[in-house]
């Protein structure tokens, strides 16, 4: 497994070839596929359900990253499990009961992870750290692919990049820190440097003509940012 993982998102992708697209991604590279799941409620946007994750799943040759961002989110997390998923995350103000919902992905056998909004404090993590697998970043407003990675966020990736390697120390465990929206090739090392190890990228990889060159031109960034862990 390559110590950086690079999550291309569908939500880029060509809908209407969207096997293929999924195939053709893995194939040139991607270590995840990223699955935006938006219910025009918790974000102004609507997307794909566990029947699209379902029908893309025999195309993905790596695992399928699902990104709820619904409300609410218990009975999706079954679905998405039941429909091929491999990693679910979803955002802590979506559920009632965060340690529920993340003892549930478990339960279905799913990694299971948060995501933080840009303006949610990454402390929000600090008594479920034990329930997760990995911690996503938003370095947009969720909701949208194609806008503009917002630069505090570096600070927010360190930040909690400190407070996963404490828990590291203290548990043995490894938390992924994976970073979502505006990364390309030019930002990718910078977010890397600040401590984060998964990267989503949707326009810069299916918005190119040739996604393996996409997905080799940020690992050659990636290759020159010495590695913390
Ligand atoms: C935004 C989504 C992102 C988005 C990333 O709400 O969660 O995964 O697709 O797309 P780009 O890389 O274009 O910002
Ligand atoms: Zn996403």
């Amino acid at each position: 497994m390559n110590f950086y993982r690079i999550a291309p998102s569908i939500l880029a992708a060509d809908c209407a070839r969207l096997g293929e697209e999924v195939s053709a991604v893995a194939a040139a590279g991607a270590d995840l596929i990223h699955f935006d799941v938006m219910d025009n409620h918790y974000v102004p946007n609507l997307t794909f359900g566990p029947m699209v994750c379902a029908a893309i799943k025999p195309y993905a040759a790596v695992p399928v990253d699902v990104h709820l961002m619904v409300e609410p989110v218990d009975d999706l997390i079954v679905s998405f499990a039941k429909a091929g998923a491999d990693i679910i995350t979803f955002h802590p103000e979506a559920s009632r009961h965060i340690d529920r919902s993340l003892a549930l992905i478990r339960d279905q056998g799913c990694q299971a992870g948060l995501v933080l909004n840009p303006a949610t404090p990454p402390e929000i993590i600090g008594h479920v750290l034990d329930r997760l697998d990995m911690v996503l970043l938003m370095s947009v407003n969720p909701g949208f692919g194609g806008q503009r990675f917002i630069p505090h966020t570096l600070e927010k990736i360190r930040q909690t990049r400190a407070l996963l390697d404490r828990y590291q120390a203290q548990s043995g465990r490894r938390i992924a820190l994976e970073v979502d929206g505006g990364i390309n090739a030019d930002n990718i090392a910078d977010v890397a440097a600040a401590g984060a190890d998964t990267f989503v990228a949707g326009s810069a990889v299916f918005g190119a003509d040739d996604y393996a060159q996409a997905i080799g031109g940020m690992r050659r960034r990636l290759a020159e940012v010495p590695q913390a862990g």
